[in-house]
């Protein structure tokens, strides 16, 4: 495969992302290229794409917060605001996961891994607390005729069950620390996610 490059996302990138978004999870609202450039204006350096051959093939936009994962979690569209993500603050002490996808044609060849990987650089390097997000649970909709959400997240963390999207995180360093439920209207999901944690190694003894 030739190379992707990991980068900050452009004005010009917004359509690409927008093409390939669609889990957003804000109910029937989907962001408009617009509001994904207010979230390059807001906080640049947050805001990531893969580019491979010059194409956009994933991106990962994040925000800062104050709202630590260790206080009462807040469902998606509360943690954000809205979708010009008015909650975005730029002295908040963590980094907050407003979305991440790779495009499903390039998937399974560490793009996802590699956006990670710039994330949590980019804590390092801004010296936050860390980086937390609602993992969602995009395998539940294999299992949801035989167990509830909360049954199949258990399995999940224990290891019983491997969910495409939270197990690739856990493999890539995050906690996962609870179950919320009502975090999103995406049924495939149980309209659910699982709280997970990566606390910067440089600043733990905060
Ligand atoms: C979750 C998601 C972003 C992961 O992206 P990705 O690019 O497929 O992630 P990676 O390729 O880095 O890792 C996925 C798996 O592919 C494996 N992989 C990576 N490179 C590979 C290669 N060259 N050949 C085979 N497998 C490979 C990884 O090891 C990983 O498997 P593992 O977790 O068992 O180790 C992607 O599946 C996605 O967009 N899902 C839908 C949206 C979603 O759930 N977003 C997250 C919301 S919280």
């Amino acid at each position: 495969m030739s190379e992707v490059i990991i980068y900050n996302a452009r004005p010009e990138d917004a359509e690409a992302i927008c093409r390939i978004g669609g889990y957003f999870p804000a109910g029937s609202e989907s962001p408009t290229p617009e509001n994904i450039r207010n979230h390059i204006w807001q906080f640049p350096e947050g805001q990531l794409v893969a580019l491979l051959n010059q194409r956009v093939v994933g991106f990962a936009l994040t925000m800062r917060t104050n709202h630590s994962p260790d206080e009462h979690p807040l469902p998606w569209l509360d943690a954000v605001g809205d979708l010009d993500i008015s909650n975005h603050d730029p002295d908040g002490l963590w980094l907050y996961g407003i979305d991440f996808v790779v495009d499903s044609n390039y998937r399974r060849k560490g793009i996802g891994t590699r956006l990670y990987q710039a994330r949590f650089n980019l804590v390092k390097k801004l010296g936050l607390r860390g980086f937390y997000a609602g993992g969602m649970l995009m395998g539940y909709q294999h299992y949801c005729h035989q167990m509830n959400i909360r049954q199949y997240a258990e399995k999940v963390i224990r290891g019983e069950i491997s969910d495409p999207t939270v197990t690739m995180q856990m493999k890539r360093g995050f906690r996962p620390y609870r179950l919320i439920e009502n975090y999103t209207c995406y049924p495939a999901a149980g309209d659910a996610a699982m709280l997970i944690v990566w606390k910067n190694p440089q600043q733990i003894s905060i």
